[in-house]
C-alpha cells in the first residue's frame, strides 16, 4: 500500500497538538515539583527542630504521554484536553515514604493544612485497606503553580506510605504486571498473608520507636 505523504495543514495541525499537550504535561510537572518542594522542605525543618526525620524517601513522577492516552481509552473518556484535565487526577504523582504509620498521617496533616494546598479527595486505604491488602494514604492536592501567563490550580496525586507498605506495594505491582492482572489464586493468598505480616512489622517498629524514644537520651561520648 502506498503511503500519502502528510499535507501540510494536517502536519501543523499534529505539531499545534503536541505542543499543546506538552504544555499541559508541563504544568503537572511543576505542580509535582511545588509539591516535592513542600515535603523536602517539611522534612528539612522538621529534622532539624525535632532531631528526627520522619520520611525515609520521597519519589516523583509524571505520567507519559502513552500512559494518558491507556487511561483515555481505559476509561472509555473523551481525548480532548478539558475532559483529561478534570478526570486524570494523577499526572502529577508524588510517593512519600515515611518511616511509621504515625509518621504518614503527620506528613499528610502537615501537608494539606498548608494555606494554598486544597484537597479535593482523600483515599485511606490504611484504614480501610483493599481486598488484596493494599495499604497507602492518597490524597488528591491542587496546588498553585505561578506560570508568566497567570496561576493555574494543579492537581497532584499523593501517596503516603511506609516503607513496610511500600515493599509489599513494589512487589504486588510486579506480580501483577507480570500476570497481566491474573495473578494465580496461591500467589493472591500469598501476598494478602504478606500484607498482614507486613502490618504485623510496622506495629511492631512503631512500638518499639516509641519504647526507645521514652526512655533517657543517651549521649556517646568521644573519648
Ligand atoms: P488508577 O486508575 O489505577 O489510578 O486507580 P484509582 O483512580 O481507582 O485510584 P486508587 O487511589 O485506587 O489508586 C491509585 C494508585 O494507587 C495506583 O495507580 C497505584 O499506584 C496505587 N495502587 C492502588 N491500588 C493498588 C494495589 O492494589 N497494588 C499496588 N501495588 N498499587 C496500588
Ligand atoms: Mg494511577
Amino acid at each position: 500500500m502506498e503511503i500519502s505523504p502528510v499535507d501540510k495543514a494536517t502536519l501543523a495541525q499534529a505539531r499545534d497538538l503536541r505542543d499543546r499537550f506538552e504544555r499541559m504535561l508541563r504544568e503537572y510537572e511543576f505542580g509535582m515539583r511545588e509539591v516535592e518542594t513542600k515535603i523536602t522542605i517539611l522534612r528539612d525543618e522538621f529534622t532539624h527542630l525535632h532531631a528526627y526525620n520522619p520520611i525515609e524517601h520521597v519519589k516523583v513522577r509524571l505520567k507519559s504521554a502513552d500512559s494518558i492516552v491507556e487511561k483515555v481509552v481505559r476509561k472509555g473518556l473523551d481525548g480532548d484536553f478539558d475532559t483529561i484535565r478534570r478526570e486524570i487526577t494523577d499526572i502529577a504523582g508524588v510517593r512519600v515514604t515515611c518511616s511509621f504509620v504515625a509518621d504518614v498521617y503527620l506528613l499528610f496533616e502537615l501537608l494539606t493544612q498548608q494555606d494554598d494546598v486544597s484537597v479535593r479527595v482523600v483515599k485511606d486505604y490504611i484504614a480501610s485497606p483493599k481486598p488484596n491488602g493494599y495499604k497507602s494514604l492518597h490524597a488528591i492536592i491542587e496546588v498553585p503553580v505561578y506560570l508568566s501567563t497567570g496561576t493555574i490550580r494543579v492537581p497532584v496525586e499523593v501517596q503516603f506510605r511506609t516503607i513496610a507498605m511500600d515493599f509489599w506495594a513494589s512487589l504486588e505491582h510486579k506480580i501483577h504486571y507480570k500476570f497481566a492482572g491474573s495473578v494465580p489464586p496461591r500467589l493472591v493468598q500469598q501476598l494478602t498473608d504478606a500484607a498482614s505480616a507486613a502490618s504485623q512489622l510496622d506495629a511492631q517498629m512503631e512500638q518499639l520507636h516509641r519504647e526507645a524514644h521514652a526512655g533517657p537520651d543517651i549521649h556517646i561520648v568521644d573519648v
